[in-house]
């Protein structure tokens, strides 16, 4: 097997290493059971392996310095060397037959360079053969049936399928996510602002036995301390001045047979903190003001984008109470740590928002993504797609190009420049500088906290903290 990360390292494509390592590399191409075929920035043939050529009949040295696609039938390397989006586990049609294969960019110091193509298995063929022997295994042993697999295929429309993204680190944190849904674990999501932490815990709920119960999510950063209690857990009439007739059920009654999902944990007041926990051990609580106790039969989903190990040994967050929801971590890396799912994210979000704006669908150049895939979006995700919806609508033809990207994005270097994005302007300034452009950003959204939150490419819960700063509430 050729590790795809070598490849995308630009490994193959470099410049010619050592013999040895030459000598290595040649026999592993060569012994695959995959065919392999390495492109350069043109499209043409520098590598071919022997599986390839069994497979398609043409020698080796017929392939090499020809164009891949008059080699290779409805191959789409040749484009994959200008978007530089990979793909896995797509179809193709060689000879007539369908085929399963990969398609990986070679990006070298944020330039494309190339791209290599994976035939995976001998035809999809091989593919229905391995699923026979894997329900004939199943039926045997009778963990699974088929028609419980006929039911798990069903939910393919989930939330998890909306997550892009073909780095190694996505498809772990998918495997994952399929495999903890469907245990009673209380599962962390932890990852900075806009990394997705709310998609996964979405996914967790649907591929969950809750999932035909409610979502409930409680965001602990935005409930002011003094209501957090009769927020979560309800209360009895006449429990306090100014509670409601009748009462009012608290969130985690209202996620009864669901999902609650408890987002910026990080933010729960200490003494909540202690009665979460309570609750979590028990699996029982009360309404404020109520003696009734009330079972918990949710499943518990947490999320972070703080430390909680370094806040437990500040002494801000309860050990007990982080081991508790820490069953499982799925702990998702920041954007500029996966920059192999920029350009596919780039053509989800273009598609999307063309669609959105009834355009005709903009293309982008490869030193457009180059630059993107080089800037360290602390905004993450959300970042990025704010990014590409601004420069879709500023963009007056159809191809959008490094020019037409924000100062702050062109020509920026990962280590080399330091960030300039607005989470760390706004860092920089003064606080009246801080005052000013949060105004902005306020009135350029209508007033709308999450818009202009995003506008500042900052979460929601530190713009509600600097709002109140500033006396802007
Ligand atoms: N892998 C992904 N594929 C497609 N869209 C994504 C992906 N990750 C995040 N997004 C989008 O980015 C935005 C932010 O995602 P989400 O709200 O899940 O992040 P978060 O980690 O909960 O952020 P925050 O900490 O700010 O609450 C959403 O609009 C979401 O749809
Ligand atoms: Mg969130």
């Amino acid at each position: 097997m050729i590790r795809g990360e070598n490849l995308r390292q630009g490994k193959l494509a470099g410049k010619t290493p050592d013999l040895h390592t030459t000598d290595i590399l040649e026999i592993i191409l060569n012994s695959a059971y995959e065919g392999v075929t390495v492109v350069d920035k043109n499209g043409i043939i520098v590598e071919f392996n022997d599986a390839y050529s069994r497979f398609i009949s043409v020698d080796k040295k017929d392939a090499i310095g020809r164009p891949v696609s008059e080699v290779i039938d409805n191959t789409n390397l040749h484009h994959t060397v200008k978007t530089g989006i990979s793909e896995r586990g797509v179809i193709q049609y060689i000879q007539g037959q369908p085929m399963v294969v990969h398609r990986i960019p070679l990006w070298k110091e944020g330039v494309l360079v190339g791209a290599v193509g994976m035939l995976i298995f001998e035809g999809v063929t091989e593919l229905y053969r391995i699923y026979e022997r894997f329900l004939e295994k199943t039926a045997q042993t009778g963990k699974i049936n088929s028609q419980k697999l006929v039911e798990n295929t069903k939910v393919s429309n989930s939330t998890l399928d909306r997550i892009i993204g073909t780095s190694d680190a996505i498809a772990n944190l998918k495997r994952m996510t399929r495999k903890v849904a469907k245990t009673e674990a209380t599962v962390l999501i932890s990852g900075e602002s806009g990394t997705g932490k709310e998609m996964f815990a979405h996914s967790i709920h649907d591929l969950s036995h809750y999932t035909q119960g409610p979502f409930i999510s409680v965001n602990c950063g935005a409930i002011p301390d003094h209501l957090f209690e009769s927020e979560l857990f309800g209360y009895e009439e006449g429990a306090f001045t100014g509670a409601k007739k009748g009462g009012k059920p608290g969130k985690l009654e209202l996620a009864e047979s669901g999902t609650i999902f408890l987002d910026e944990i990080g933010e729960m007041p200490q003494m909540m903190q202690t009665k979460l926990l309570r609750v979590l051990q028990e699996k029982v609580f009360e309404r404020v003001g109520g003696i009734k106790p009330i079972q918990l039969k949710a499943r518990v989903v947490a999320a972070t984008n703080r430390n909680l190990k370094e806040m437990v040994q500040s002494g801000t967050f309860r050990e007990d109470l982080y081991y508790r929801i820490n069953v499982i971590e799925l702990a998702i890396p920041p954007l500029r740590k996966r920059s192999e799912d920029i350009p596919i994210l780039i053509a989800h979000f273009l598609t999307d928002i063309c669609k959105k704006y009834e355009m005709a669908e903009k293309e982008i150049t490869e030193n457009a993504i180059s630059s993107l895939m080089n800037y360290e979006w602390y905004g993450n995700i959300r970042e990025l797609a704010n990014i590409i919806e601004k420069v879709v609508i500023l963009t007056d033809g159809n191809v959008i190009d490094s020019h037409h990207l924000p100062n702050y994005i062109k020509g920026q270097h990962f280590s080399s420049i330091p960030s300039l994005s607005p989470i760390n302007q706004l860092k920089e300034e003064d606080d009246n500088k801080e005052k000013e452009i949060i105004i902005q950003a306020m009135k350029d959204s209508g007033g709308n906290k999450s818009k202009a939150a995003d506008r500042l490419g900052i979460h929601r819960t530190t713009l509600y903290k600097k709002l109140k700063k500033h006396g802007l509430q």
